[in-house]
C-alpha cells in the first residue's frame, strides 16, 4: 500500500487529487475481493459519536469495521458527558486511551477539528454543518462506476449550498470535474468554499460554477440534490418549501440533462420535495450504489488512516 500521511479525515480540500484516487483504488479493490480485506483492522475499535441522527453512516461505518475484523461503538453525544458540557478535546483525549479510531457526526464543523487536534488516533468526519467527505469519497466511486472516468464529466448539483454541496464542490474540482451549484437565492454555498474550489478546479482542469438558473442543468452528465432543509434546520422547513419550489428535480428537469445522465442523492429523501419519486426510483437513478458505497469507500478510508505511524 503507498504512503498515507493523513492521521485524520476532516475535509476533502486536505487532500490531494492523487489522495483521492488512492481512496477510490482501494475503495474498489475492498469491494470487488471484501475477503482479502477481513483482517485489516483485527481487534481494532471503532468510536462512534453522534450529535444527529443517521441510517447510512451508523450501518456502513459499523459493519465495515466488523468487515474489517474489528469492532465498532455506537455513541450518542447525548448519552456521553459530551452533553452535559465535558469538553471536545478531553473527550478526545479519553477516548484516544480506549479505542484505535474515532467517527463522529457534528453540529458545528469546530468539534471535528477540535476532535481531531486532541485526539491521538485518527478522527472522521462523518457530516458537520460544513461538509459531509465521507459522502462523496462514495459518489465519486459510483461515478466511476457508472461513467468510467471522473474527468471532465459535468455534475450539477440542484438545490441548498449545504454541508454536500460543499464536498461535491471540493471533490469534483479536485478530480477534473465540471461542477456547477444551482441554489435557491439566498441559500448559495459559503463564498470561501467556491473560492478554494475554483483554485482547485484551475489545477485539475475542471472548473466551478454557481448560479440560481436549472437551465445550468444542460449537458449534465450527473444531477446531484440533497433535501432543503438540512439536519439543524427543521424550524425553516415549510418557508424554505416555498422558496426552493422551482428547483425540484423531476421528470421535466432530468430531460433537459444528457439523455445518458445519472441522478445522484445523498438520502434520505424527501420525496416529493427536492425531488420526485418517478426521477429516484428510475432507472437513471443510482442513489442505491451510492449508499452501498459508503461502506467500501469508508473501509478504504479506515484501513488508509489506520496505517498512519
Ligand atoms: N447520506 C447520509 O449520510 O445518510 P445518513 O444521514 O442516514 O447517515
Ligand atoms: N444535508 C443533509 C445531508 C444528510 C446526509 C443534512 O445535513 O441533513
Amino acid at each position: 500500500m503507498a504512503d498515507w500521511n493523513h492521521k485524520d479525515l476532516v475535509s476533502l480540500e486536505e487532500l490531494k487529487a492523487e489522495e483521492i484516487g488512492q481512496i477510490l483504488d482501494l475503495a474498489d479493490s475492498v469491494k470487488a475481493k471484501p475477503k482479502d480485506f477481513k483482517k485489516a483492522l483485527k481487534r481494532r475499535v471503532l468510536a462512534m459519536i453522534f450529535q444527529k441522527p443517521s441510517t447510512r453512516t451508523r450501518v456502513s461505518f459499523e459493519t465495515g469495521i466488523y468487515q474489517l475484523g474489528g469492532i465498532g461503538m455506537y455513541l450518542g453525544a447525548n448519552d456521553m458527558q459530551l452533553g452535559r458540557g465535558e469538553t471536545i478535546a478531553d473527550t478526545a483525549k479519553v477516548l484516544s486511551r480506549y479505542v484505535d479510531l474515532i467517527m463522529a457526526r457534528v453540529f458545528a464543523h469546530d468539534d471535528i477539528v477540535q476532535l481531531a487536534k486532541h485526539a491521538t488516533v485518527p478522527v472522521i468526519n462523518g457530516l458537520s454543518d460544513y461538509n459531509h467527505p465521507c459522502q462523496i469519497l462514495a459518489d465519486l466511486q459510483t461515478i466511476r462506476e457508472h461513467k468510467g472516468k471522473l474527468e471532465g464529466l459535468r455534475l450539477v448539483y440542484i438545490g441548498d449550498g449545504n454541508n454536500v454541496a460543499h464536498s461535491l464542490l471540493f471533490g469534483c474540482a479536485k478530480m477534473g470535474m465540471h461542477v456547477v451549484v444551482v441554489h435557491a437565492e439566498g441559500f448559495a454555498p459559503l463564498p470561501a468554499v467556491v473560492e478554494k474550489a475554483t483554485g482547485f478546479a484551475n489545477e485539475s482542469e475542471g472548473s466551478v460554477a454557481v448560479s440560481t438558473s436549472i437551465e445550468a442543468v444542460e449537458a449534465a452528465d450527473i444531477v446531484y440534490t440533497d433535501v432543503w432543509a438540512s439536519m439543524g434546520q427543521e424550524a425553516e422547513h415549510e418557508e424554505r418549501l416555498k422558496l426552493f419550489k422551482s428547483y425540484q428535480v423531476n421528470s421535466d428537469l432530468m430531460k433537459r440533462a444528457k439523455p445518458d445522465a445519472i441522478f445522484m442523492h445523498c438520502l434520505p429523501a424527501h420525496r416529493g420535495e427536492e425531488v420526485t419519486d418517478e426521477v429516484v426510483d428510475s432507472p437513471q437513478s443510482v442513489v442505491l450504489d451510492e449508499a452501498e458505497n459508503r461502506l467500501h469507500a469508508q473501509k478504504a478510508v479506515m484501513i488508509l488512516v489506520s496505517s498512519v505511524k
